[in-house]
């Protein structure tokens, strides 16, 4: 969703702000804004679109300057035009404002300070904030002390940073609910709401907490609480490159990220398997494992790509681990007034650790008394930090919109969970266990041998591109990959795509069946291979396109598809590493083949930080 960088030093700002703009362009965004301060006044550019017609106007208007703050904004209040675009500015023209999130009381805010005189130029949520900002101001004359007081009057989330001419060497940003991220070098320091935008420039960073206050000048930093008490946070070193947030010749990060895979399946389980005791050790869950070894049930709480990872987790973990297992939405969960007990374990996964109704998830699990644990990506993110305990899956920064990469290593960590827990609880025998470990270790080389060709792929693309509907259908693990496979070509392609389990397609879906519409089967040879057969039967009967994608041994499949994907074997629980990776690809090229913007789709943020 939006995007804040925000910088203060001695270089040129503009091109600092822009580069780290364009970084963030990945997370979603319809208009694009900085704020330049120079000569003690602030020069404010700001467009609907892209960033790079943002660039287009600096150069029109060039100013030199040392100091600045930009945005990329997403929109939740009023439409994505060039007024509405942030930054915002008060009345006086002097404060100005970048703001990720949503202030729920902006209304209110609103028409008291129309009351006492100030006229309004925007229909944001933002522009409430830096008028009232501005209205402290002139009873504080101090910029931090009006920030604090105007955010102890707002409801809602935000990541914030404020400059302005009336204090022009400072930099004020602060939190709540949407992250930001200081970065510090030798005199210059920088801001932002994710640490892509400026790993360029510095390693060292510090995540901020909610209700933190920083104040940043070019001799330095400091954070104080909403509440006016200074609060010390370590430094903290940001570990991955900046060729990993690059295309590395690829045409696409999301084409990138999909090769990346034998890559960070394998970083995910590296280190975590035992082989000779045929388990698996996440050293994130050590003190937790008591609980989690005697959990009653367990809830996976997640959103989108993540909620399908849960759903295989479910089956996982059930067949092996016997442990009752829930999948929830959290935009559900979170206001279902769910029923937790003491002895439940809670396992929020989220590749971003910053979506918004998977931390209000979490919170109320945590409230009501359960063991909370986090599967994420982003090291430091929020739920990650606020978890009791975790499994990150290393799956290196992931800028495509629609996950691929995370969802592997996300399956990977529920695998190694099922593992550790079915072999702790004497579900899985020592010989199963090292069966199982050796699996997974082949998964990398198996993932790779699927990637080495994709003309396959590329040629059903060509023939299914123009497609309207697409149905997909799996059973049992491979129900959820089902379900991703339509999520990745829907994301990307805007080809309307469902997912079901195969045999209930018989109640609804089947419907829509006739010559035009292509369905997709995964129907690798596990345990219910011959029942999905008979669905595929089904279909043909009804003179559906039938696309499969099979085991390389099948013979069973053959005269009775249209088209055959094939795909090395493994155990069934694992079945849906390798059946996901190509449809990733499918809806891929079909995306290419469309002309559509695949690594950031239409009205998609890759980080939801909003309700
Ligand atoms: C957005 C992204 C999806 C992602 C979902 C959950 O909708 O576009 O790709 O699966 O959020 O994100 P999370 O970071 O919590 O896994």
């Amino acid at each position: 969703m939006c995007g804040i960088v925000g910088y203060i030093g001695f270089q040129e700002v503009a091109p600092i702000i822009i580069n780290g703009l364009k970084r963030l362009e990945y997370r979603g965004y319809d208009s694009a804004g900085l704020a330049l301060l120079s000569d003690n006044s602030l020069s404010i550019l700001k467009r609907a679109g892209k960033v790079t017609d943002l660039e287009t106007l600096v150069e029109v208007h060039p100013v030199s300057s040392t100091i600045g703050i930009g945005h990329t904004r997403w929109a939740t209040h009023g439409i994505p035009n060039d007024v509405n675009a942030h930054p915002h500015v008060d009345q006086t023209g002097t404060i100005a404002l970048v703001h990720n999130g949503i202030i729920e009381n902006h209304a209110a805010i609103r028409q008291r300070l129309q009351r006492d005189g100030i006229v309004f130029s925007t229909d944001t949520d933002t522009e409430a904030l830096v008028q009232l900002i501005s209205a402290f101001f002139d009873i504080t004359h101090d910029l931090e002390h009006a920030v604090r007081l105007a955010l102890n009057e707002v409801d809602g989330t935000y990541g914030i940073v404020v400059v302005s001419s009336r204090e022009p060497d400072k930099l004020i940003a602060a939190r709540r609910g949407s992250p930001l991220v200081l970065g510090i070098n030798e005199g210059e320091y920088f801001v932002a709401s994710d640490a892509s935008a400026i790993v360029g420039h510095t390693r060292q960073v510090i995540f901020l907490e909610d209700d933190d206050v920083a104040t940043l000048t070019r001799n330095g930093y400091e954070v104080k609480t909403l509440g006016d008490e200074i609060v010390e946070h370590e430094i903290e070193e940001i570990t991955y490159d900046i060729e990993q947030i690059e295309k590395s010749g690829f045409e696409h990060f999301m084409l990138k990220e999909i090769h990346e895979q034998p890559q960070t399946i394998m970083d995910s389980m590296r280190g975590r398997l035992i082989q000779e005791k045929g388990t698996a050790k996440l050293g994130g869950l050590r003190e937790v494992l008591p609980v989690l070894n005697n959990a009653r049930r367990i809830i996976i709480t997640a959103c989108g790509t993540s909620w399908h990872a849960g759903l295989v987790g479910e089956y996982m973990l059930e067949h092996y681990a016997r442990i009752p297992v829930e999948v929830e939405y959290a935009s559900e969960f979170r206001y279902k007034d769910p029923i937790i007990n003491e002895d439940d374990v809670v396992i929020a996964i989220s590749q971003s650790g910053e979506t918004a109704d998977t931390l209000a998830a979490l919170r109320e699990a945590k409230l009501r008394g359960a063991t909370v644990i986090g599967i994420c990506n982003v090291v430091g993110s929020t739920i990650a930090r606020e978890t009791h305990a975790g499994v990150y899956i290393h799956a290196g920064p992931e800028i495509g919109v629609a996950s691929t990469k995370a969802f592997t290593a996300q399956l990977v960590a529920l695998s190694l969970l099922t593992l550790m827990l079915g072999r702790n609880r004497g579900f899985i025998s020592i010989e199963e266990g090292r069966e199982f470990a050796q699996e997974l270790l082949n998964i990398p080389a198996k993932v790779e041998e699927i990637l080495r060709d994709t003309t396959p792929i590329q040629d059903l693309a060509e023939r299914y591109y123009q497609s309207s509907n697409v149905l997909y259908l799996g059973r049992g693990y491979n129900f959820p990959a089902a379900l991703e496979g339509a999520l990745k070509l829907k994301e990307i392609s805007y080809i309307h795509a469902e997912g079901y389990p195969a045999a209930e397609m018989k109640h609804g879906p089947i419907a829509l069946i006739d010559e035009n519409m292509p369905v997709v089967f995964i129907a690798p040879q596990d345990r219910i291979h011959e029942k999905v057969i008979s669905n595929i039967q089904e279909v043909k009967a009804r003179k559906g396109q039938v696309i499969a994608i099979v085991n390389h041994e099948d013979d069973v499949i053959d005269g009775l598809a249209d088209y055959i994907i094939r795909i090395p074997r493994t155990v069934d629980f694992l079945s849906p590493l390798l059946t996901s990776i190509p449809l990733q690809l499918l809806a891929y090229y079909i995306a290419v083949r469309r002309g559509c913007d695949v690594d950031q789709p239409r009205n998609l943020a890759k980080s939801v930080t909003v309700e």
